[in-house]
């Protein structure tokens, strides 16, 4: 089989290598992909943007492409899947209408409501006065969204009434995040601990993935402005059993049977944002569309099976029959950035330390924002890498991670120090 992955961050890198192991597939394509991805067995980059869905239509055409998946939203959101279809074209994901539920958020709060799915209180307004009367009348803390794709920029947690009333002229007069913020969805705060929660469905079957969780704030102890993530650890125990069977049985299976009903059947990742509440009871803080970026990371780092199978177990149907297995090791990921990100930040820094990092064994460096300059891995976007390592327990796959991390450096580079905290503070290691 020829694989094409669209993308090129941490979580294509991680794709590419993963589906390159299947020994069904003799070649994997990424598009645009990066420096890590064009060193993998197998593996391929094509200077294809990952939102030129037609040029990404035409080229799968040409080299006969046997499965395209995709990894960011915007180009799922943007109807590549639909596109594929017609033209003849096997491709993992959702439709451009299922899509909507990382596309909207309007349109998943209303269809949440609606199924009787958790989460928080909200309201959607398309008029900024009557957004803020509404704030007015909550109070603070209060949650402020863009309706559209921003980025993973586009939600504000508001500790005052300033800070939200200012949110709303940001997103809907200011237009911080251009037509995605025509509408917004105003939410109540929700406190507790999150947890990402990803399962593949067929539209009807669903094969829950391995438990995660995200570091989205850019510095320790979860301060500082939000990122597309700079960590991520699997399983993660705040998912107990009693909190997946009620995110299986409250939230995802009532998602995917509500588009089915709706005739908008949802196949492909949905990752559903949890709030965990008082270490009990799960409410959506988001849906996504894809696999997360790092969370896919760790997750396929411990996965056994052939992930080829279940995809297309989701594109063909039958994934009831699809058994997805773990190794019993835990995985942890340090995503190593560009220091200002995710701000303003300088690239080309050249990255040291690489060839000694290749020599350790359970540690595998994904790549994201990088480039090769004249022989040298280079610095090339605010995300560089994501240094993932497994082990026995939870402990011992973050002093790994760790260890390698100590060993890259570059000019201005930045990490949080605190991956995994969470984790050993439940499991009464720290
Ligand atoms: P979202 O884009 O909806 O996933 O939000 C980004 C981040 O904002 C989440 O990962 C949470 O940390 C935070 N957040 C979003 N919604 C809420 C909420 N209702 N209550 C508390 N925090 C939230
Ligand atoms: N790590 C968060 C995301 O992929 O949206």
């Amino acid at each position: 089989m020829k694989v094409l992955v669209v993308g090129g961050g941490g979580r294509e890198h991680a794709l590419v290598w993963k589906i390159a192991q299947s020994p069904k597939v003799t070649k994997v394509l990424a598009a645009p992909g990066n420096a890590g991805i064009a060193e993998e067995p197998k593996a391929q980059c094509v200077d294809i943007s990952a939102t030129d869905i037609e040029a990404l239509r035409d080229f799968a055409l040409q080299e006969k492409i046997d499965l395209t998946v995709v990894g960011p939203e915007e180009p799922l959101v943007k109807g590549i899947v639909d596109v594929f279809q017609d033209a003849g074209l096997t491709i993992f994901g959702p439709t451009k209408a299922a899509a909507l539920l990382e596309g909207s958020k309007a349109f998943a709060k209303q269809f949440m409501k609606e199924m009787g799915i958790p989460t928080a209180e909200f309201e959607v307004f398309d008029d900024p006065e009557k957004a803020k009367d509404y704030i007015r009348s909550k109070g603070a803390p209060i949650v402020v969204k863009a309706d559209g794709l921003a980025a993973g920029k586009g939600s504000i947690v508001c500790k005052t009434l300033d800070e939200a009333l200012t949110a709303v002229d940001r997103i809907m007069v200011e237009k911080a995040f251009g037509d995605a913020g025509n509408k917004v969805v105003v939410e109540e705060f929700l406190k507790g601990e999150e947890a990402s929660f990803i399962v593949i469905t067929d539209g009807e079957n669903i094969v829950p993935l391995a438990s995660s969780q995200d570091h989205k704030p850019v510095f320790d102890n979860d301060e500082g402005p939000n990122t597309g993530g700079m960590g991520a650890y699997s399983p993660a125990p705040v998912v107990t059993e009693e909190v997946f069977n009620r995110a299986m049985n409250e939230i995802v299976i009532p998602t995917i049977k509500g588009m089915k009903e709706k005739g908008i059947p949802f196949k492909g990742v949905l990752y559903v944002g949890l709030m965990i509440i008082e270490d009990k009871y799960p409410k959506v803080l988001e849906f996504n569309v894809r696999f997360g970026d790092p969370e896919a990371q760790p997750i396929l780092m411990r996965m056994k099976t052939d992930l080829v199978d279940a995809l297309m177990a989701s594109i063909e149907g039958g994934l009831d029959k699809c058994n997805i297995e773990y190794s019993d090791e835990a995985a942890v990921c340090v995503v190593m950035a560009s220091g200002g990100y995710p701000g303003k930040y300088e690239k080309g820094k050249v990255i040291y330390g690489l060839e000694e990092v290749a020599k350790m064994e359970k540690v595998k460096v994904f790549h994201a924002g990088t480039k090769k300059v004249n022989g040298n891995f280079v610095t090339n976007g605010g995300r560089v890498l994501g240094v993932t390592a497994l082990g026995e327990n939870i402990k011992k796959a973050i002093d790994r991670a760790y260890e390698a991390v100590s060993k890259i450096h570059w000019d201005k580079v930045h990490y949080r120090k605190d991956i995994g905290a969470k984790a050993l503070r439940r499991l009464g290691l720290l």
